[in-house]
């Protein structure tokens, strides 16, 4: 391959990058120059080197891969990239953390984000979830409370965990999500080893337009591991970047990571007698009664060239849906729906979806959406720019399977302005608790919670210690009993 030339950045020829052009001692001349476009055009480049962090989720580590059909699951939908076994379809991941910045370390206690990107022939298609399977709040309002909540207090500029507690015993419909994230999940060993959930509540249409209710789950090939506590702290110090380290390292020797993706799958009358669990995403849904149903495996097999273009810009969205998957009126998944595309409005530009990580491989014809920043493409040329022109090349076409219904669910659930917090939102928290949880991990939990409430005023403590008593009694003893041996230290 032949060696490039360096050139200006619009191409003209330069003979070295690494000496300005009208450097005194060089040129003879007394001054450098407004007219030296090599030390202009570099200075000025440096300043715009940066953009706009994620607003949450900033540190992460991404990868390119491959998904593939490998059950057929056309009754179910008529999304033509799970149609088909052995049908395969690029994906982009990124796993992330979700309150540090972008410099952050990997392995902390946190909720790891999982995007997955699919660029399919009907155009992309993404599934933005989570490791852990419920979310801390139901209203979207309370989003950027929470995680504010979860970052830097705003005088000293530090995590703080009375703000942490502030929030959460006074928005208890968290304590799922609490219970989940001070457990052994908190800290994943690696991203090869975590689980992946949608989180809300999907429709999958089929053909006919009939459609049923679905939660998306990645489960790894691979076993899931954590580390303990003492052992993530050490590799944060010792090595921030660990987990993006490993994803790389393992991609590049080839051991090529893999998931599972099932749905659970709840048909329409089942779900108008199921209640609010429905569209509520701080409750799960029991995998006895809806059981995993696998629908293919992700492969992630190709590093990025370039991580700044293909993950720093990349726009995962719960908006990207594909006919045969539909939203549900769960407020959160709505909100986010608004939200990402916003959100990437402002971090990338309002062309972010001509970026090469979000451009889709199927023909796209958007004409309305033109001009901005930053176009790269044609820009639809002389095409009419306004709708319903006789003259636009555009064929206006019924799309499969939008199904347009009215969610037959009764309206205590929908209806309501607030979901109060009630007994309800205990029970699956005491089933994770008391079934799930074995004695050791119930230990380790109370430690690392009794841990966070060392240095908050004592009232907070003991509304924590009762928050978490609703959850189970024998919890908020072990809880206050460990906070007192460890205040006595
Ligand atoms: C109302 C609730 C929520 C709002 C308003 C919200 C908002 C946001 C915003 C603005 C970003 C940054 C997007 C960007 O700059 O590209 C983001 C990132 C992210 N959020 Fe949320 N979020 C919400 C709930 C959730 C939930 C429930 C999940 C998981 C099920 C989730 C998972 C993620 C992930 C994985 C990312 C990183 C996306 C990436 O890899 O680029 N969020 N969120």
């Amino acid at each position: 391959m032949s060696r490039p030339t360096y050139t200006l950045a619009e191409g003209q020829p330069l003979s070295d990058p690494s000496i300005s052009l009208t450097l005194p001692t060089i040129g003879g001349g007394a001054h450098t120059t407004l007219g030296d476009t090599l030390l202009l055009e570099t200075l000025a480049h440096f300043n715009r080197e940066r953009i706009p962090e994620r607003v949450v989720h900033a540190k992460a580590a991404g990868a390119w891969g491959e998904f593939e059909v490998t059950n057929d699951v056309s009754a179910l939908t008529a999304a033509k990239f799970l149609n088909g076994v052995g049908k395969k379809t690029k994906v982009l991941f990124r796993l992330s953390t979700t309150g540090g910045e972008k410099g952050s370390a990997d392995t902390v206690r946190d909720v790891r984000g999982f995007s997955v990107k699919f660029f399919t022939e009907e155009g992309n298609h993404d599934i933005v979830g989570n490791h852990i399977p419920v979310f801390f709040v139901r209203d979207p309002v309370r989003f950027p409370s929470l995680n504010r909540s979860h970052k830097r207090h705003p005088a000293t500029n530090r995590p703080d965990w009375t703000m942490f507690w502030d929030f959460h015993t006074n928005q208890p419909e968290s304590v799922h999500s609490l219970l989940h994230l001070f457990g052994s999940r908190g800290i994943p060993s690696s991203i090869r080893a975590v689980t992946g959930f949608g989180v809300h509540t999907f429709k999958l249409v089929a053909e006919d337009g009939s459609f049923r209710y679905c939660k998306f789950h990645f489960r790894p090939v691979r076993p899931i591991t954590h580390f303990s506590g003492p052992e993530a702290s050490r590799l944060a110090g010792a090595n921030a970047d660990y987990h993006t380290q490993d994803l790389w390292d393992a991609i590049t020797r080839g051991e090529y990571p893999v998931w599972k993706l099932c749905v659970q799958v709840m048909e329409p009358e089942r779900a108008e007698r199921f209640g609010r669990g429905l569209f509520d995403i701080t409750k799960v849904w029991s995998q006895r009664e809806f059981p995993l149903l696998e629908v293919g495996r992700m492969t992630l097999n190709q590093n990025p060239e370039n991580y700044f273009a293909e993950i720093e810009q990349a726009a995962f969205s719960p908006s990207n849906m594909v006919p045969g998957i539909a939203m549900t009126p769960d407020p959160m998944l709505q909100a986010r729906m608004f939200a990402y595309p916003d959100a990437q409005r402002y971090r990338l530009g309002v062309n972010y979806t001509q970026l090469p990580p979000n451009r889709a491989i199927c023909p796209v014809y958007a004409p309305y959406e033109r001009d901005g920043f930053a176009t790269t493409t044609r820009n639809y040329g002389g095409d009419p720019n306004y709708v319903r022109s006789s003259l636009s090349p555009g064929v206006v076409k019924p799309t499969a399977a939008q199904v347009r219904h009215h969610e037959r669910i009764p309206s205590f659930v929908l209806g309501q302005h607030e979901i109060p917090v009630d007994e309800e939102d205990f029970v699956q928290p005491r089933d994770l608790w008391n079934r799930v949880f074995d004695e050791s991990e119930r230990r380790t939990w109370v430690a690392t919670v009794a841990e966070t409430l060392g240095e908050i005023p004592t009232p907070l403590t003991e509304a924590v210690v009762e928050m978490f008593g609703r959850v189970d009694a024998r919890l908020a003893r072990m809880l206050g009993a460990k906070v007192k041996d460890i205040s006595r230290l």
